[in-house]
């Protein structure tokens, strides 16, 4: 058990802490175009914190104004306490990798990573330690030299990390920085991050539209959706108990039905639902009046398929056939038909190889979908 008193990894529980990054009631308009409509945020010492959402939801507005790139039309932010509104971007104690890595074109890869260095008077012996420093750490030794046209899209992104790291900022905004690697280097470069922010103390506040991105990278996750946070959590509180429909669609995906709640006990509701015609059980409570119209959310990998009928006793289970089925390797999604012509998804890991190039499953099989009393959550909005 985590002792209760410990905030170490998550200071945002802590009464006392302050946080080093305080949004205050921010908007931005751009005309009659409100771009970033009064937020408060609140970003603690060593964070990683992910700004997630759709295009032009407003991530880069809000990322360009804690850098001071933006002045907001209304509201405040304070860095370590200060009020920055009258503090100019360079006086700030922090540095930004901006969505299109603007490096300059004429200068190699050493040059690039030691500019801010050489700005800020520092002299010639510690620039040299700390670039090759920083560029073993991106593994980009051996193009130092090289221009920026000379590199991958991805080495370039890397040499934008490199500069944005190698002035030990404590706070690195990174929008969309990692949005030109692939996969693989995709995955080391995120444990990188993590390693970086660990060595180095740095808070970050990354801005992603890769929802799996914002899962494994971050201590807590805003969702954001037309200049407003839809919700404020650690991967795990936004994955598994999402307030909206739009956060639950939003992150990984979710089957979506819409009921009544016909029965609400302190440990459990029941919802009925028409499409598909079943009844919920949830085993945890709600602040919702009996009758109200909710929906309820389950994710495809909670829901169990079977062709048995042995589970099948009405509760939490509802029959139908296969309508489709989709191979992908480790796992399967099927989606499922109910008598009602409801479709419900369902993804299944593939634990055995399967029989004779045969799924366990096959079109137009019936089968039975299950799931826990746990799986379900209930949302209002
Ligand atoms: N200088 C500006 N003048 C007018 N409108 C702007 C300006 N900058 C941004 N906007 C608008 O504000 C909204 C938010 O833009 P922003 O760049 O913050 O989006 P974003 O969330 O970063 O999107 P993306 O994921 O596509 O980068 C957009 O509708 C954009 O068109
Ligand atoms: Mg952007």
């Amino acid at each position: 058990m985590p002792d209760p008193s410990n905030y170490t990894d998550r200071p945002w529980m802590d009464p006392e802490a302050e946080p080093f990054i305080k949004v205050q009631s921010v908007s931005k308009h751009f005309g009659d175009f409100t771009a970033v409509d009064n937020v408060d945020l609140e970003i603690y010492k060593g964070e990683l914190f992910s700004l997630l959402g759709g295009s032009g939801c407003g991530k880069t507005t809000l990322l360009r104004m804690l850098a001071g790139f933006e002045t907001p039309s209304s509201g405040y932010i304070f860095i370590d306490g200060v009020n920055m509104n009258d503090v100019p971007p360079y006086e700030r104690p922090i540095n930004m990798m901006f969505q299109s890595y603007a490096l300059f074109p004429h200068m190699n890869v050493e040059k690039n990573v030691a500019y801010g260095l050489r700005r800020d008077g520092i002299a010639g012996d510690e620039i040299n330690q700390r670039v090759d420093d920083m560029l073993a750490m991106v593994e980009l030794t051996q193009f130092r030299k090289r221009k920026p046209h000379q590199l991958s899209g991805g080495q370039r992104q890397r040499v934008a990390l490199a500069r944005a790291l190698v002035k030990q900022p404590k706070v690195l905004l990174l929008d969309e920085p990692l949005a030109a690697l692939d996969k693989r280097l995709r995955e080391n470069t995120q444990f990188e991050l993590m390693n970086i922010q660990d060595q180095l103390g740095v808070t970050f506040v990354v801005v992603t539209h890769d929802q799996e991105e914002a899962m494994t990278l971050s201590t807590r996750i805003a969702v954001m959706d037309a200049g407003r946070f839809m919700q404020i959590g650690t991967p795990t509180e936004i994955y598994e108990f999402p307030e909206s429909r739009l956060v639950a669609n939003f992150i990984g995906s979710a089957n979506m039905f819409q009921g009544r709640i016909t029965e609400n006990g302190p440990d459990h509701v029941i919802v009925q639902c028409k499409q598909p015609d079943c009844e919920f059980y949830i085993d945890h409570g709600v602040s919702i009046q009996e009758g109200n119209k909710v929906w309820v959310a389950v994710r495809p990998e909670k829901i169990t398929i079977s062709s048995e009928a042995s589970d099948y006793n009405g509760n939490n289970c509802i029959k139908g056939i296969v309508h489709d089925i989709g191979y992908l390797g480790k796992l399967s999604t099927y989606r499922v038909k109910t008598a009602d012509e409801t479709l419900i998804d369902v993804t299944s890991p593939n634990l055995a190889r399967p029989k004779d190039g045969n799924l366990a499953m096959d079109w137009d099989d019936e089968v039975y979908l299950s799931w826990e009393a746990s799986s379900a959550v209930v949302l209002t909005k």
